[in-house]
């Protein structure tokens, strides 16, 4: 239900510019996922596009499983 919100959200309004698994590729060859996994905070980052703390949270426990499995298959790749 939870992770149900935040995928409603993150499909509908960030999915057209960033897929539905945060991985479309950005202008500059990073992709969105990539960029939140090599950040320590990045519930926080998400602050910059999400303003409302609720959404902001559910459209983080959406994310969170990805990012963590970004995190874990590029362990040499942490530093910007
Ligand atoms: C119209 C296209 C578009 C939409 C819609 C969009 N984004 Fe983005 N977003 C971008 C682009 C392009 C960038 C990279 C910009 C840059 O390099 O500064 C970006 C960057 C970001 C970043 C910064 C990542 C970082 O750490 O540098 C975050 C966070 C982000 N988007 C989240 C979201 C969220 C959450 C939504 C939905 C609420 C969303 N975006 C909707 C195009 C979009």
């Amino acid at each position: 239900m939870t992770s149900d919100q935040g995928k409603t959200i993150f499909t509908g309004r960030c999915g057209s510019c960033h897929d539905a698994d945060a991985s479309k590729k950005l202008p500059d060859g990073t992709t969105l996922l990539a960029r939140l996994a090599k950040n320590k905070d990045p519930e926080t980052r998400l602050a910059t596009r999400l303003k409302n703390p609720q959404e902001r949270h559910q459209v983080f426990l959406y994310l969170q499983p990805m990012i963590e499995r970004e995190q874990s298959s590029a362990p040499g790749d942490k530093t910007p």
